[in-house]
């Protein structure tokens, strides 16, 4: 993953009440909205090291719990409560920070790349709901678990999919400069409760991944988008994934509202399920201090996923197998 691709570290509806902890690339941040914008810092006052996510915003500026100091968002010292001047050399590490969809992205590394927001999805007029989660799992794995059919009925049997009811399909694999997907036929609709709560059975399914971690799922019937849901991925760390979920269900009205709340309440079931083998994979993969790489063809994605997070355009796989879903 580059150090130079903007991130998400946090929702922007949980600055109001103050500044926020966060964590990318393994460095915690403390991340706040002052009347100048957002902030970006290093967590750690260059004082004594007090943690600034303790401290308060005052204006632009970030206040230390300890002894007072002001610090800017470009990390310039601004006031020193104990002093009529303030030193100009003294700053606390800083990052750029930019607001998107709700959500604030942070640039660890800089670089000539100012933000650039992704994609938008596709407007479906819709009912939607917002969510956030840290899940222990490294980026490239929490993304392929999101986007992998083959574990829905290990993993989340009866509920997702079910392992009596495998139907064997042909996907299709597309690829683009910097994002990988796989298109499911509408057989391969699943038969658990999700689909059942949507009306129909006959959905066309999308599962896509673009850089620099966003995994998308898209239901389809007759060409139209029922349901669309984008996961924004974060690297907390090597082996944790900070995710911000937005769920959108066709439709504004008060059954479509009801509908994806329901969806949001099943899909915390599938993330606490996927939260449980994922936490076993890397404890796992720790605890023999390798990780294997296999490819199994089924794995559609996942060499795509790869690529795209080493800055590289994914290939399409040279052969598709059918397989039961
Ligand atoms: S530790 Fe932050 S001002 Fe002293
Ligand atoms: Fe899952």
């Amino acid at each position: 993953m580059k150090k130079s691709a903007w991130y998400p570290v946090a929702a922007t509806r949980d600055l109001r009440a103050g500044p926020a902890k966060a964590q990318l690339f393994g460095t915690p941040l403390v991340i706040w909205r002052g009347e100048d914008g957002y902030g970006a810092l290093a967590d750690i006052c260059p004082h004594r090291g007090a943690p600034l996510s303790e401290g308060c915003v005052d204006k632009a500026a970030i206040t230390c719990p300890y002894h007072g100091w002001r610090f800017g968002p470009d990390g310039q010292c601004v006031a020193m409560p104990a002093l009529a001047e303030t030193p100009s050399r003294i700053r606390a590490q800083a990052f750029a920070a930019a607001e998107h969809d709700g959500l604030v992205f942070v640039q660890m590394e800089a670089s000539r790349h100012d933000f650039a927001p992704p994609p938008p999805q596709q407007d479906i007029a819709s009912a939607t709901r917002e969510d956030s989660v840290t899940i222990r799992a490294s980026l490239a794995d929490m993304a392929e678990n999101i986007l992998d059919t083959t574990h829905t009925s290990v993993v989340h049997a009866g509920y997702l999919r079910q392992a009596t009811r495998r139907q064997l399909v042909q996907p299709e694999v597309r690829c683009g400069a910097d994002w990988i997907e796989v298109v499911y036929p509408e057989s391969a609709t699943p038969s658990g409760l999700v689909s059942r709560l949507f009306g129909t059975d006959c959905y066309e399914i999308t599962d896509r991944f673009r850089a620099p971690g966003i995994a998308e799922v898209e239901y389809r019937c007759n060409g139209r988008i029922e349901f669309a849901s984008r996961f924004y991925l974060s690297p907390a760390s090597d082996n944790e994934t900070r995710i911000f979920s937005r769920l959108s269900i066709r439709g504004t009205s008060l059954l479509s509202q009801l509908k994806v709340s329901i969806v949001r309440a099943m899909l915390r079931r599938v993330v606490s399920e996927d939260e449980e083998i994922l936490g076993l994979v890397t404890d796992n993969v720790e605890r023999f201090g390798r990780r294997p790489g296999l490819i199994a063809p089924q794995d559609f994605l996942r060499a795509g996923i790869d690529a795209i997070l080493r800055g590289e355009a994914p290939e399409r796989p040279d052969h598709v197998p059918q397989i039961y879903v």
